[in-house]
């Protein structure tokens, strides 16, 4: 079975950007893809160094693609794009 790697971050700027809803997120995706999908909180992405991308934190990472403005509806429909494409 094909699994998705997804990267959370966890650091300030993308907590104070959103983030504070990302362990909702979290919960929701591990319910909707059970044993399809690896989860990793991770300190920080490193995409909020670059001032261009601090409006676009929360940031998560899935496959080793750099997601902005994460949320539920933008992961989900890239981790089934992923799934799909085997
Ligand atoms: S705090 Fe999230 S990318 Fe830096």
């Amino acid at each position: 079975m094909k699994k998705v790697k997804l990267q959370v971050c966890n650091g300030t700027t993308c907590f104070v950007m959103g983030g504070a809803d990302m362990q909702n997120m979290v919960d929701q995706l591990m319910v909707k893809f059970k044993d399809c999908l690896e989860i990793e909180r991770v300190r920080c992405l490193n995409a909020c160094s670059l001032s261009d991308n601090f409006a676009k934190a929360p940031y998560a990472n899935i496959d080793g693609q750099l997601v902005g403005n994460a949320n539920f509806q933008t992961i989900t429909k890239i981790i089934e794009e992923k799934l799909s494409n085997d």
